[in-house]
């Protein structure tokens, strides 16, 4: 397969610039609210995809272990920082096309704010299917096209593209938009059950956010997040599946896969793991595990 190509957020300040620094709050806590009401109490490894600087991460602390996956170290690192050095915790650089864990290795997942940017989304959701056990949930977070600003816009003539036909948008490059009827077929396809629908960051609107009070803003969210199985009309939809099939035993320790020839176990040897079948190198630095295809 060819390189699918990656949003790289090597060296973004992104945590800074776009949720410390600016006026996000209310799409904070909206998240927040939405994530209770989706994950499970408890778990064993949960599965964080597009971790970045591990802002939800705090949110999953039912589960034994959490292992964060980004494809940039530097979040990565940022994330390390905030969180702590803990046995509860591993950093993962990888890309999402090509995890490098063993089959069945997680009792639940989340992908918050990451599928939008893949260019191949039913690629990234088989990926992690395969890294789940059966019955894991998996919280899926993605940007929905088919919101009243983008219909509005629509509707005058303001925006060329439709926002609701099946094929994302790519509005920035990659940067995507999506259908919920096209997600919730994506998921099907690959062996996830939906379950149940929230949607999310109905006021993100800039008069709101001035004059309503945050706490009432979020409550008011919370409310509207509800109707989320009965239509999607807001920029933000969380969905929780659940991966069909059996349930497995997790492994105790976290089964590693080398992600150029998928051989596993890869042993798990810092500072540098070595592939036994391609001979691939791969180091670890700064409790971060560098596990990217270059
Ligand atoms: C918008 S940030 C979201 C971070 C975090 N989930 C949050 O909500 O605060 C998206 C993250 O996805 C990561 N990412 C994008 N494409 C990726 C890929 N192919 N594999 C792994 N991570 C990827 C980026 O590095 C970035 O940290």
């Amino acid at each position: 397969m060819d390189q699918i190509p990656v949003c790289n957020y090597e060296g973004s300040d992104y945590q800074t610039s776009f949720w410390d620094q600016s006026d996000r709050a209310y799409e904070d806590g909206a998240e927040a609210v939405a994530l209770r009401r989706l994950l499970p109490k408890s778990g064993q490894r949960m599965l964080e995809l597009g971790a970045g600087a591990g802002r939800n991460t705090p949110r999953y602390q039912g589960f034994e272990q959490i292992v964060l996956v980004d494809y940039s170290t530097t979040q990565l690192a940022q994330a390390r920082q905030r969180l702590g050095q803990s046995e509860r915790y591993r950093f993962v650089a990888a890309d999402i096309y090509k995890l490098p864990f063993g089959p069945a290795s997680f009792d639940a997942a989340t992908m918050i704010r990451t599928l939008h940017h893949m260019a191949e989304p039913r690629l990234a959701l088989a990926q992690v299917r395969a890294a789940l056990t059966g019955g894991a949930p998996f919280i899926l977070e993605y940007a929905n096209k088919q919101n009243l600003k983008a219909i509005l816009r629509y509707t005058l003539g303001r925006q060329s593209w439709n926002p609701f036909s099946p094929e994302p948008v790519e509005f920035a490059p990659l940067n995507f938009d999506f259908l919920p009827a096209t997600v919730r077929a994506w998921l099907q396809a690959n062996q996830f059950l939906l379950e149940r629908q929230l949607t999310v960051s109905h006021y993100r609107i800039g008069l709101f956010k001035r004059i309503i009070p945050l706490r009432m803003l979020v409550w008011m969210d919370s409310l509207a997040q509800l109707t989320g199985d009965l239509w999607q009309l807001s920029p933000s939809v969380f969905t929780r599946s659940r991966a069909a099939g059996t349930a497995q035993e997790i492994t105790p320790e976290l089964v590693l896969r080398c992600p150029a020839c998928g051989e596993a176990p890869l042993p798990d040897t810092p500072p540098l793991l070595t592939c036994p079948a391609c001979g691939k190198t791969y180091p670890v630095e700064n409790d971060i595990y560098d596990l990217r295809v270059q």
